[in-house]
């Protein structure tokens, strides 16, 4: 992860722009929390809300993306607004010409009140929060970098669970050099003290040493293990992910890791205790077998997705100014 200067909100989000979770603090994120719990009762209320009435977001995508894109656009009609969604601007918009990212960002800021932007560049949103002049950037995932709404979301996911985000024990697994949602969570949980969490890869997808260090020094506990039998029986939760084959220059050796840790109901038997909960920020490509998603404790398919969007939806109004 860039080392970064970047300012925490300190529970102020009217105008900023949301590029990492860096930027979060205990204080923001129980702000953020306490409207993600009305924003809840809100979406499943079947009046109208018109909270983002008058606002438009645009959404611009260069990445593929299904719950993100989704999550944010549902958000914004859920509160009354409106959006401007390209995906694919390679394709369909004035990039495929050759345009800047600055120029696409100038132009759209001229149009909406904010900007949604997914990159294949670490450092993409931050590059387009300096073009906007005017209108707050967020930041829905840049390469291998960050993915702070998921983060959010993930975050939010445990404390409904646990009413603690501190006292933790966790396992990630998958691919943690490149999956921006493990840098992001662990940033996350870092905010709080004695969080212990277990790093369960392939050795050749393990965090940079410069990231476990980083983390390390912001007070996690981390072990990293290079096997099922070293999960411990206690966590209280298992953050699943997959091998990010589009990070991988040679595809053979995405074959040869992509299915390393595989969750099964009888991983689940052996390693996972009652009260855990099994989350995934998704797409999964067979690292969790089906069989797995009636378990109660599995909430990939069930509030993980759900939280994403209430989150979205306090997050959007408050950086829009619409709530405080
Ligand atoms: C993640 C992402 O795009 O980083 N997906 C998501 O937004 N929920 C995870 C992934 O693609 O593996």
């Amino acid at each position: 992860m860039p080392d970064t200067h970047i300012s925490t909100l300190n529970g102020i989000f009217k105008g900023q722009d949301i590029l990492s979770l860096k930027q979060f603090d205990q204080k923001s994120l129980k702000k953020l929390f306490k409207h993600t719990a009305t924003m809840a009762k809100i979406a499943k209320d079947a009046k109208p809300s018109d909270i983002l009435k008058g606002n438009i977001v645009t959404l611009i995508f260069y990445e593929p993306s299904s719950r993100t894109f989704g999550s944010f656009a549902a958000s914004i009609k859920q509160l009354g607004g409106q959006t401007i969604e390209i995906q694919n601007p390679q394709q369909f918009s004035s990039v495929a010409k050759g345009e800047t990212l600055e120029d696409t960002i100038r132009t759209f800021e001229a149009y909406t009140d904010a900007i949604v932007i997914r990159h294949p560049q670490v450092g993409a949103a931050a590059q387009a929060a300096e073009a906007a002049k005017i209108v707050p950037i967020i930041n829905a995932g840049d390469g291998v970098g960050e993915h702070p709404t998921q983060a959010l979301l993930d975050l939010y996911t445990i404390y409904e669970k646990f009413g603690r985000l501190d006292n933790l024990t966790g396992v990630m697994a998958g691919d943690l050099l490149n999956g921006r949602t493990v840098h992001s969570l662990l940033t996350g949980l870092s905010l709080f003290k004695k969080n212990i969490i277990n790093l369960l890869s392939p050795t050749n997808l393990r965090l940079t040493r410069a990231d476990f260090l980083y983390f390390q020094h912001q007070g996690l506990t981390l072990h990293e293990i290079s096997s099922e039998k070293e999960l411990p029986k206690d966590a209280d939760f298992w953050y699943w992910t997959r091998v990010q084959k589009e990070r991988f220059k040679d595809l053979s050796e995405y074959e040869k890791v992509k299915h390393s840790f595989i969750v099964t109901p009888e991983l689940m038997k052996k390693y996972a205790s009652k009260d855990m909960i099994l989350m995934h920020p998704l797409p999964r490509v067979g690292e969790i077998t089906t069989d797995v998603d009636a378990d109660p404790r599995a909430v990939y398919l069930r509030s993980e997705i759900r939280n994403g969007m209430y989150i979205r939806m306090a997050l959007l109004a408050l950086v829009l100014g619409k709530i405080k």
